[in-house]
């Protein structure tokens, strides 16, 4: 945590207000190649004079999930060194609790609350009580069902899957397939995610003209988001959802080509399921969405063979200026990009909270893999371990 702050104030004293991603689509929708990884950029934070003892809330849905804890890092040593107080919580992936901790935060007289909710749709009464405080909400990487809900930082979450998608494209070489079919089975997330169709639907509209052309087939049969679904993203649900395909559609000896996972918890799971349950001898692609820890060991140990990485440093820091402008009372539109220290597209029409569309800033993801895993290192993230093997994260 020590060194994180100590490079946050390093990176105040700079001030660097680089790329902005402006009023246009984001630019993401055109999948960088596994080896384009946006150079690394400082997080942005500029240090308001009238911080003063403005408190922020800030609602993570559970340590559980490798990403989570990362974020809920990043936002409070971001948000403590640009002058505010922070109350951080997890709520176990437990909607009850996750209400209380809001409303903990709500009593506490929280000046703006930040959550990533576990299920977008049970936190309505909770967040109208924010409204009636005037306490603004800022939806933090899952989009929520509350007409709270003011504003939305994520990523372009559609392109995940593109990217997942484009990915295996590229890789399989299905444009020259010819009369050859591979067979390729979907993992989903959590049905109370918003993101988790996103993704599934990102990839399953760019496979969709293979899936039709019969380049690709799904010998389970399952091609609906609610078939494939893993409620909690749960690596043992999805292990075991995984076993059951392979003994039911692959025991007869059918080659598994791909597994299209939207990420990295499921696809933990599923490659899992395939090290002890698969029969056949190729090499089975399976995709994911991260870059946690332990899939990017399987990464370099060829149990996974890519992930669509997203920033989640910068999404915080993203987080930062748009809380520092609301806070301030400053005028959110599109030229708030320009304060950015990476690209974000300003999106007024993609994303709404069950009432209106709420304003959008999407951060761009990119694909990692094998050979590109040094891209990661660059971030400032993650590090080599000592034999130069696998990596490691640079969080606490
Ligand atoms: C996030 C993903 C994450 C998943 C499970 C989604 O809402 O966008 O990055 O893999 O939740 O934690």
């Amino acid at each position: 945590m020590k060194k994180i702050l100590a490079s946050v104030l390093a990176i105040l004293m700079i001030i660097s207000m680089a790329a902005c991603g402006g009023n246009s689509a984001p630019a993401a929708t055109e999948a960088p190649a596994a080896t384009e990884a946006p150079a690394a950029e400082a997080p942005a934070a500029e240090a308001p004079a009238d911080a003063g003892q403005k408190t922020v809330g800030i609602a993570m849905p559970t340590k559980s999930l490798e990403r989570w804890n990362r974020d809920g890092e990043y936002l409070k040593a971001q948000f403590e060194a640009a002058g505010y107080a922070v109350e951080l919580t997890y709520s176990d992936n437990d909607n009850t609790k996750q209400n209380n901790d809001i409303s903990n935060m709500l009593a506490d007289k929280v000046d703006l609350l930040i959550v990533a909710a576990i299920d977008g749709e049970a936190l309505t009464q909770t967040l109208a009580e924010a409204k009636d405080q005037g306490v603004p909400v800022i939806a933090y990487d899952r989009m929520i069902k509350a007409d709270a809900v003011d504003y939305y930082v994520s990523f372009d979450n559609y392109t995940v899957g593109v990217l997942q998608a484009k990915y295996v494209i590229e890789h399989m070489d299905l444009d020259n397939a010819g009369d050859k079919t591979y067979n390729i089975e979907f993992t989903a997330g959590d049905p109370a995610d918003n993101n988790a169709g996103y993704f599934f639907n990102g990839a399953y509209d760019t496979l969709k003209p293979y899936l039709d052309a019969g380049t690709l087939k799904i010998p389970s049969g399952k091609n609906t988001f609610e078939q494939v679904a893993t409620p909690a993203w749960s690596t043992d649900t999805a292990l075991e959802n995984f076993q059951n395909t392979l003994a039911s559609f692959y025991s007869d000896g059918t080659v598994l080509d791909i597994a299209l996972c939207s990420n990295d918890s499921t696809a933990a799971g599923v490659s899992q399921a395939i090290e002890s349950d698969y029969a056949g001898s190729n090499t089975v692609m399976v995709t994911g969405q991260d870059g946690d820890i332990g899939n990017l060991q399987n990464i370099v140990d060829g149990k996974q063979t890519m992930t669509v990485y997203k920033n989640v440093a910068d999404e915080a820091g993203v987080t930062l200026v748009l809380a520092q402008a609301l806070l301030n009372g400053d005028a959110i539109d599109a030229s708030l990009c320009d304060k950015f220290a990476v690209t974000a597209a300003y999106d007024t029409e993609s994303y709404e909270n069950g009432t209106r569309p709420v304003t959008s800033f999407l951060l761009v993801p990119w694909s990692v893999d094998n050979t590109n895993l040094q891209q990661l290192v660059d971030t400032g993230n993650y590090k080599w371990d000592a034999n130069n093997k696998y990596l490691e994260s640079t969080a606490s």
